[in-house]
């Protein structure tokens, strides 16, 4: 298997990460844990960093990682120290930023049904962007910043009053990357406002019109596991025509051009990503032959890489526990985890790779199923797995589930969500400590009339 960032492969055939061998932590710290390789996340920042660096983007660049792939406090604090911009969807992943300090002006706020208490704290939080996703988010932000009446709500009266910074999100009609469940830059879909039905324009000039709300550029997101560029420049095309629309009948002028996320990462042997500068250079040209084309300056460039910033920087380790073997059919090899800490194989039918990290140095000798531990028979992680024969207490580590395993975890079963720690140069740090089962039900409460 590929070994990505600074994981090898000790001489004993121990796997190691970070300079750590992998089967000292799964002793210290137990299992299913995570394990984040520091060095190759911040890799991964400092190479879409310089691949959108402003020489190559005249009306200048910004990476915003987009935090739904992994945020935790320690993440957010390597993000800010790389020098990207963050992405949030939520009043979580925003509090999240918030408790570390993370520069307000550097969040960009996205989704499709903020609530009203969302809008106005991100409104006082003093945030970048809002991303705004519908009709119904642009009468909150009127709202949230009509000078006026006092509310009962603190947050919402220091808002009123305060201009919102606004990137229409559109549905560019573009149909690219992954599953299904990832494509959403489709005219049918929940996200963003079409342009071919007229909505889009709409909602440009209702913003215009809002006192409160500035609009600074255009957005869309096209879809996840992308590895052309074809994809990217389409809707550079796409959003500067619309611009150019925009200009006619309002004389706006285009600041920002944001093209979303989805770039693709390695998983496995069948992927062929592109390189980030790959990326940034076909779009930097769509970018300045658009411009030129319509009479408009280069406007400023965001990208929005989630996945391509931790996925690859990402390792699951996991205990074999039962080897199910069925003659002359399939051997299930049941691990300590599953879905419950990456749900993405049963979700999108989402493929890894992996390796017994006690014994990375053998040679694959059989080919096994290996089985989650939930009570689902869709629970299955890797299907079609070549493996050394493996064997009880074996360590399973998964390569690549640093993007939307920790994020999208659960508790079914009751299960406890591993721990995640941060491996650099020799040290490891626990930066999501391993639930109990007190954690579970700390949350719950029994009515006065069903105790004992
Ligand atoms: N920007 C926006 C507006 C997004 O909606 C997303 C992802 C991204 C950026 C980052 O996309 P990325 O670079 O990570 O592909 N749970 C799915 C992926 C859902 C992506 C949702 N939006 C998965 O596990 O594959």
């Amino acid at each position: 298997m590929d070994l990505p960032g600074t994981a090898t492969v000790l001489p004993g055939g121990h796997l190691a990460i970070g300079g750590l061998d992998t089967i000292d932590l799964a002793k210290t710290y137990g299992t299913p844990l995570w394990v984040i390789d520091e060095e190759h996340f911040r890799g991964n920042c400092r190479a879409f960093r310089h691949a959108f660096r402003s020489e190559l983007f005249p009306g200048g660049a910004d990476v915003v990682y987009a935090s739904k792939a992994l945020l935790t406090l320690a993440i957010c604090r390597i993000v800010e120290e790389e020098g990207l911009s963050l992405d949030v969807v939520s009043g979580g992943e925003l509090h999240a930023a918030r408790m570390t300090g993370f520069p307000a002006e550097r969040v960009y706020f996205h989704g499709s049904n903020k609530s009203e208490i969302e809008v106005q704290e991100a409104l006082e939080a003093g945030i970048g962007r809002f991303m705004v996703d519908s009709f119904h988010e642009i009468t909150l932000l009127e709202e949230a910043t009509r000078p006026g009446a006092r509310s009962a709500n603190r947050a919402a009266d220091r808002s009123r009053g305060r201009m919102a910074d606004v990137i229409l999100r559109l549905a560019p009609g573009i149909d690219a990357g992954g599953h299904d469940y990832v494509r959403t830059g489709l005219v049918d879909g929940k996200f963003g406002l079409a342009i071919s039905t007229g909505q889009a324009l709409e909602a440009a000039e209702r913003i215009l019109s809002s006192p409160g709300l500035r609009l600074r550029g255009l957005h869309c997101h096209i879809g996840s596991q992308i590895h052309e560029v074809a994809p990217f420049t389409s809707a550079v095309s796409v959003l500067m025509d619309f611009a150019a629309l925009v200009l006619d009948r309002t004389g706006w002028v285009i600041e920002e051009i944001s093209l979303g996320g989805g770039f693709g990462i390695r998983y496995t042997v069948e992927d062929r990503p592109l390189a980030p500068a790959v990326y940034a250079s076909a779009i930097s040209r769509s970018v300045k032959d658009k411009a030129s084309e319509l009479g408009l300056g280069p406007p400023r460039v965001l990208v929005e890489p989630g996945r391509a910033i931790c996925a690859t920087a990402g390792w699951t380790l996991y205990t074999v526990g039962s080897i199910k073997d069925i003659p002359g059919i399939r051997t299930y090899v049941s691990v300590d985890g599953g879905m419950s800490d990456d749900p993405r194989p049963a979700l999108y039918a989402a493929r890894y790779e992996a390796c017994l990290a006690n014994r990375a140095d053998e040679e694959a000798k059989v080919t096994v199923t290996v089985a989650g531990r939930c009570c689902e028979s869709g629970d299955m992680l890797i299907h079609d797995l070549p493996l050394p024969e493996p064997a009880p207490g074996d360590i399973l580590a998964v390569s690549c589930t640093g993007a939307y395993n920790y994020t999208m975890a659960m508790n079914y079963n009751r299960l406890p969500k591993p721990a995640m720690i941060l491996v650099n140069r020799g040290r490891a740090d626990v930066i999501v400590r391993r639930e109990t089962y007190e954690d579970l039900a700390a949350h719950e409460v029994v009515p006065e009339r069903l105790r004992r």
